[in-house]
């Protein structure tokens, strides 16, 4: 029988999902997506043709929540800078943060350094094989651990990211609500089960469910008329593929708003900086000070130097996952010498650095890009 997975739908299909998928339709869909992705997918990526846990890992951490046209400019500089996991082990954790900086969730730059510190000291420089092996080190979650041990190893063991979640409860239409884990939990059950038999096919499975979120599957318009999938997608069939997945919990945004004291010394054309604390937004990256009420930081302006005027800078936005941030610059150039220690008493610990060596550091992209423009 080559009926749709899950074509008797609703809770029904998900009760015997699991057995349905075992047809020869699971069969068949993997076998489409191999065949398309081996015509149509892409081939060219600069982190595709190899089988390197260390390429394929970079490039996966790279990639969550970063788009392909980006990674593509700093995955080439990282590599010839760390061409193996014993030269990122062996960096100093600033030197990765100034060339992943622009790449945004600096957590990543951090767990990428601790976790090529872990494969060289716990695993002798060779990445575990296993997608279980893999998911213990720091910074790879499930998905990715599957991505690398399936391009790698072709063990079979199934992706699911976002784009991936969106392709798969539409392909079988999947009732169940993805806010929920036990419904998350029964999708990559299904997933799981999608999988060709043969790990020789793992790696352009993997990549054509890429493909697919990336290219073809697409959010708000999906391009159906592409698909390799569409004659047996539950989502197409029903006119309503782009409602899936369904989620009926929204996010909630929040909003916040900080005053930024910009502490220069025009004499030396420096800055004075601050690293971020070890948790929290742009965490070990650095920031000028920040106050989360504008009378806060006019004091701390006062306490370094009574008197002068604070200048108004155009406030900016940035958007983080779950918040709207908004942050105001407030400037303040020195007429005279403040010896360091006094402003670490009013502003906490801190440094001056010099346009020279502010470029080279690891700074939040807003901030680089207003030291830039000043
Ligand atoms: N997104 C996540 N991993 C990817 C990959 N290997 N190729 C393209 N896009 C991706």
């Amino acid at each position: 029988m080559t009926m749709a997975p899950g074509a008797r739908g609703g809770a029904d299909a998900l009760a015997s999902g699991l057995d349905e998928l075992q047809t020869p339709s699971a069969e068949a869909l993997s076998d489409l997506l191999v065949a398309w992705q081996r015509v149509q997918g892409r081939h060219d990526l600069p982190w595709q043709g190899t089988r390197d846990p260390y390429r394929v890992w970079l490039s996966e951490v790279m990639l969550q929540q970063t788009q392909v046209a980006t990674v593509l400019g700093y995955f080439p500089r990282f590599l010839e800078r760390f061409p193996d996991v014993r030269a990122l082990a062996e960096a100093e954790l600033d030197e990765v943060l100034g060339l992943w900086s622009g790449l945004g969730y600096y957590s990543r730059a951090r767990n990428l350094h601790r976790c090529a510190r872990q494969v060289v000291e716990r695993h002798g420089g060779v990445f575990p094989s296993s997608a279980a092996g893999l998911v213990e080190l720091p910074g790879i979650g499930p998905s990715t651990a599957a991505a690398i041990a399936a391009f790698c190893q072709g063990e079979r063991v199934s992706i699911l990211d976002g784009n991936v979640k969106r392709v798969l409860s539409r392909v079988l239409g999947f009732p169940g609500d993805l806010s929920e884990a036990r419904h998350e939990r029964q999708l990559h059950r299904l997933a799981q089960d999608l999988l060709p038999s043969a790990a020789s096919q793992m790696p352009a499975y993997t990549q054509g469910l890429m493909d697919l979120g990336a290219t073809v599957c697409l959010p708000r318009q999906p391009r159906c008329e592409a698909c390799p999938w569409s004659a047996r997608c539950l989502g197409l069939s029903q006119g309503r593929a782009q409602d899936y997945p369904l989620r009926t919990r929204k996010l909630k945004r929040k909003s916040q708003q900080d005053w930024c004291l910009w502490l220069v010394d025009p004499q030396r054309d420096a800055v004075w900086l601050q690293q971020r604390p070890a948790r929290g937004i742009w965490s070990g990256l650095w920031c000028w000070p920040l106050f989360s009420d504008e009378a806060a930081c006019q004091a701390a302006s006062a306490a370094v130097q009574p008197g002068t005027q604070l200048r108004s800078l155009p406030g900016f936005l940035h958007v983080l996952t779950h918040r709207d941030w908004t942050l105001h610059p407030r400037r303040l150039s020195l007429s005279g010498p403040v010896p360091d220690h006094d402003l670490e008493r009013v502003l906490g610990a801190g440094r001056w650095w010099t346009r020279a060596e502010w470029s080279k550091l690891g700074l939040p992209a807003p901030v680089r890009r207003e030291l830039t423009a000043a």
